[in-house]
């Protein structure tokens, strides 16, 4: 029987995002003590939106020294990054747009450019050894960024950022690869809904490896759940 790694279930979304919010600050807070300079990168998708906005929100607008944070994102879709289903879009307006950090310190993955390879390539060395913070999601499907399931991108083992096609759209996709994952010095996993509950439960316990659950990698993470997302984990009721 797997020990279950560090996992918190919470009754609501609102209680997610209050979690993971409260998760973020303080680990960036405690980065902060070691590091004149400390790296998060943000994940897309939905889920993080919440906690997105309660740190762009007092008190915890406040806590966090924005001015030492270089903030970089784990995956994008390849779409402009106005359009609606930006990742950088959704960061900017629950977050980014909100807190005093410089703009040269907000690092955009350019996956609209045509050369998908050099924008992949151009972003892998920008990205730092490690990560201090890595926030990650995960799909019904067990992916996490934009690694699926049977992706060559898991196989990837020298490059930081590949290339990827996602089973819906937008297809295609930019996403760091293992290793970055592997290297983060935290990580946190945020998921909510019972569509979830599977894939959450293959990758924090199943026997199934990343290459058919990508999610996994992200195993030795802290992972918030909502009752739905956790319901098929052995967890005190
Ligand atoms: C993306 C994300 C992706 C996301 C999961 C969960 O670009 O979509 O990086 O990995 O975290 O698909 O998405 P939701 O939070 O919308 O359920």
């Amino acid at each position: 029987m797997s020990v279950l790694p560090d996992v918190v279930q919470v009754d609501s979304y609102e209680e997610l995002a209050s979690a993971a919010a409260r998760w973020i600050d303080e680990t960036l807070r405690r980065a902060l003590q070691t590091r004149t300079r400390v790296s998060i990168a943000l994940s897309g998708g939905s889920t993080p939106r919440g906690a997105y906005q309660l740190l762009a929100t007092a008190p915890l607008a406040q806590t966090v020294d924005w001015s030492q944070l270089e903030v970089y994102f784990g995956d994008e879709r390849c779409v402009p990054p106005e359009q609606h289903n930006s990742n950088y879009r959704m960061a900017r307006e629950a977050l980014l747009d909100h807190v005093p950090i410089p703009e040269s310190q907000i690092h955009r993955i350019r996956a609209e450019a045509g050369d998908r390879e050099w924008a992949a390539h151009a972003y892998g060395a920008l990205l730092p050894d490690a990560l201090d913070v890595l926030l990650l999601g995960i799909g019904p499907d067990g992916h996490t960024a934009s690694l699926f399931p049977g992706s060559s991108a898991l196989e990837e083992r020298q490059r930081k950022v590949a290339t990827s096609r996602a089973p819906a759209p937008p297809r295609d996709r930019l996403t760091i690869t293992p290793s970055v994952i592997e290297a983060a010095r935290s990580l946190l996993v945020l998921a909510a809904g019972s569509d979830k509950a599977r894939a959450v439960a293959d990758a924090l316990i199943g026997p199934a490896p990343a290459r058919q659950v990508p999610a996994r990698l992200a195993r030795r993470g802290h992972w918030i759940l909502d009752r739905g997302a956790a319901s098929l984990l052995p967890l005190k009721p």
